[in-house]
């Protein structure tokens, strides 16, 4: 029997599989587990269930020890994990792709609602009280039919996202390290151009590619500027691939129509410029967060550590 040290609550579901061949140290606090008390917990562990807000780098392997066979992100971004630190150390690292593609699609297009018909701007005025009544030229937005969504990394999430504006009449074009599958391109009417060319014919942009060094502030102040002035911008992925006070500052000054985030460069903190504007929607890193989801999240990185575990390949590794 191995030791599982799970880092935060993750549904019951998860815990049962893992209880049923390990030992389980699940932190189960309100709050999230502090960095001391996990460097303690750790220690010995043969296998860490981690969620996206902790932390796992060389320190907290080495706090786990030689035994440490597995790191499972209940996750698909793994910004989290230093990678190439359990790689050298013999460690495997997975995370959980395909299970929350259409759960964060809703929320990207949830977005691209609220951001272009601006229902959390008639949220916030119905709920502090103001005076209203159906006027011809009351809270317009913009309509989606016949606009062009730019989908800024076309992996699953951003295929799922583009499939949801199809539906909704938009032309797709996309940015990718790579060709997505012709039938689906063909399907989606979608096309495949560069940045610079999306930034440009892009009337609603959603941001799905991963975070790392290669797309920190991928978003800053001269790609807000490339954008016509009617764009309006979604991010779901992470937090720091737009330069958040320089969008800001763009949202303020008219650069772009608005912005819908569901993800913040320093979470939980927001950029305060941002808390003022009425042209940007702000929800709380919801992107997965149904009980399908989640559950199937966890049930996937629990499916990962035993298959590690017992000396398989897990479904999902990393990379
Ligand atoms: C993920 O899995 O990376 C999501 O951000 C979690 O909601």
């Amino acid at each position: 029997m191995s030791r599982v040290v799970v880092t935060g609550r993750v549904p019951e579901a998860a815990l049962e599989k893992l209880r049923a061949e390990h030992e389980v140290d699940a932190w189960t606090g309100p709050e999230s587990i502090g960095r001391e008390e996990l460097l303690r917990r750790v220690a010995g562990a043969d296998a860490i269930l981690s969620l996206l807000t902790e932390r796992v780098d060389g320190e907290l392997l080495d706090a786990a020890g030689p035994q440490l066979k597995v790191v499972s992100n209940v996750a698909v971004g793994y910004d989290n994990i230093d990678v190439r630190a359990c790689t050298a150390r013999g460690i495997v690292a997975t995370n959980t792709p395909g299970v929350l593609t259409e759960a964060t699609a809703d929320i990207a297009f949830g977005l691209i609602l609220m951001a272009t018909r601006r229902l959390g701007e008639g949220e916030r005025l119905i709920r502090a009280g103001q005076p209203w009544k159906w006027g011809m030229f009351f809270l317009l937005g913009s309509s989606l039919q016949g606009k062009t969504l730019g989908v800024v990394g076309m992996g699953g999430i951003g295929q799922a996202t583009a499939r949801r504006a199809k539906a909704f009449g938009m032309d797709i074009v996309y940015q990718s390290r790579s060709e997505i599958d012709s039938a689906i391109a063909a399907e989606l009417g979608a096309r495949r151009v560069d940045l610079d060319e999306l930034l440009t014919v892009s009337d609603v942009i959603s941001l799905h590619c991963p975070y790392g060094p290669n797309t920190h502030h991928l978003i800053g102040a001269e790609q807000l500027s490339a954008m016509k002035s009617s764009t309006y911008l979604v991010n779901t992925a992470r937090g720091p691939i737009v330069n958040e006070a320089a969008l800001a500052a763009a949202l303020r000054e008219g650069v772009i129509a608005g912005a819908g985030l569901d993800v913040f460069e320093k979470e939980p903190t927001v950029h305060p410029d941002l808390l003022d504007l009425e042209n940007v929607t702000l929800v709380p890193h919801l992107g997965s967060a149904t009980i399908e989801t989640r559950t199937a999240m966890a049930v996937l990185a629990a499916d990962n550590t035993l298959a590690v575990l017992r000396g398989e390949q897990p479904p999902t590794p990393i990379g």
